[in-house]
């Protein structure tokens, strides 16, 4: 790997210990992939304050510096974490204080989280706590090269803004932190962006809903590669681009799309493909996209559903307003939760909006900062849920063994008035 004078001497320690040994790991990951260079970032979304078992361990052992060290920058040494180098923001993370009584999660991890939040906002790590960090604030411009984790995340930064990220891992962007570098791979190099597969939408796309579906299909068939889609899309808003790429990195592992005329990267379908003619198409059509509704509520079968869950990835504050609406003046079935995951700086304005009240007054609940699949944990008791996130449908029954039912924002809300799901596809 060629190294430039300033990698050169933050290697050697120049910068100080902590630096030298994330320039190690990025040398050591760059030189695994046959990685000629490393490119200048400035945009960080990693994981610090994330709370674990092993974490308190380490802090336990010697401080968040240790933990740091060991988790972030794959090193056992004793050094002190200096100030990030460049902006660096935390991602989803544990659930915080205002979630006790609601979620069954542990005070300890809210105890350590709430160390870790102190500790690293001092050197510099912006506490967002969320999945979306392109909903507050978060906003790299076109070709900006990133260093992100959380696949939502890194396939909404590629594709709909333009920006270039690998889906990166908590030690890369821990030791991206501390050095401003990442090894250039990838989703970093124009040769590696350009359109694999096309896909011919044949059927009516034009809710986030329909976007997940479209999705969830296209990742099954295009895996990690590139696809671009084409036909009767229609307009699509930031939220049904948020679904759909969640949805395509779960089923798949899609981290960069193309729709011409929209996304940044291809005004036409030639420019998509990099002048290369573009290979057949897939169609997504009304079997196709009846089949993968089925798909996604093949796992589940008691139409009880002891818990709704919205806001996967975290919720736009349209999301809120239009889960709002369908509860107002309602209350949800005595044997049933609610909560929306959004990230903590929409729910405050979801609180001034009134919003927050007209969910919590009839039994609801934002919650921020985390979700179910990030912290393993829903209502004790949960054998069914509901959810009008393709992500969420794919993951939580894996990993929490419970019945899926997927449908739409309105259909889940009905679910949790009922209390038995009675969605279907329209
Ligand atoms: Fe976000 Fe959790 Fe979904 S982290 S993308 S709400 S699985």
């Amino acid at each position: 790997m060629i190294l430039s004078d300033d990698e050169k001497m933050m290697l050697d320690g120049v910068a100080g210990p902590a630096v030298a040994a994330a320039m190690d790991l990025l040398v050591r990951y760059g030189e695994a992939l046959d990685c000629a260079h490393l490119c200048d970032v400035r945009n960080v979304a990693g994981t610090m304050t994330q709370p674990s078992p092993i974490k308190a361990k380490l802090v336990a052992q010697g401080g968040w510096d240790k933990a740091y060290a060991v988790i972030n920058l794959d090193c056992d040494d004793d050094i002190e974490i200096p100030d990030m180098r460049v902006p660096t923001c935390q991602l989803q993370q544990g659930f915080g204080p205002d979630a006790e009584g609601v979620v069954p999660y542990p005070r300890g991890r809210i105890e350590l989280q709430n160390d870790a939040e102190a500790f690293y906002g001092r050197r510099g790590v912006s506490i967002l706590a969320t999945c979306t960090p392109y909903q507050v604030g978060n906003i790299p411009v076109r070709g900006e090269h990133c260093a992100w984790m959380e696949s939502s995340a890194v396939v909404y930064a590629n594709s709909v803004l333009g920006a270039r990220t690998n889906c990166e891992g908590t030690a890369s962007t821990g030791a991206a932190s501390l050095t401003g570098k990442i090894p250039c791979w990838g989703n970093h190099l124009t040769e590696n962006r350009y359109g694999t597969h096309l896909v011919d939408v044949r059927v009516g796309v034009d809710d986030f809903l329909d976007w997940g579906m479209l999705g969830y299909f296209i990742g099954e068939i295009v895996q990690e590669q590139r696809p671009v889609v084409v036909g009767g899309i229609g307009q699509p808003e930031p939220i049904d681009l948020k679904h759909f790429g969640a949805a395509a990195a779960s089923s798949g592992g899609v981290e960069l799309y193309h729709i011409p005329g929209i996304t940044p990267e291809a005004p036409t379908v030639a420019a998509a493909f990099g002048g290369v003619e573009p290979p057949d198409a897939i169609h997504y059509g009304p079997r196709e996209r009846r089949a993968t509704y089925e798909d996604l509520n093949s796992q589940g079968s008691t139409s009880d559903v002891d818990f709704v869950l919205l806001g996967c990835p975290h919720a736009s504050i349209d999301q809120i307003w239009r889960a709002a609406r369908a509860l107002d003046g309602r209350r949800l079935s005595s044997g049933t939760q609610l909560w929306i995951m959004a990230p903590r700086a929409l729910k405050t304005i979801a609180d001034r909006s009134g919003y927050t009240e007209i969910i919590e007054r009839a039994g609801g609940r934002i919650l921020a900062d985390s979700c179910p699949a990030m912290s393993q944990v829903v209502p004790v008791g949960t054998r069914v849920f509901a959810t009008d996130s393709a992500k969420q449908a794919h993951y939580l029954p894996a990993f929490l063994g419970i019945e899926a039912w997927f449908g739409s924002l309105e259909d889940c809300v009905d679910a949790a008035v009922t209390g038995s799901w009675t969605g279907g596809l329209r």
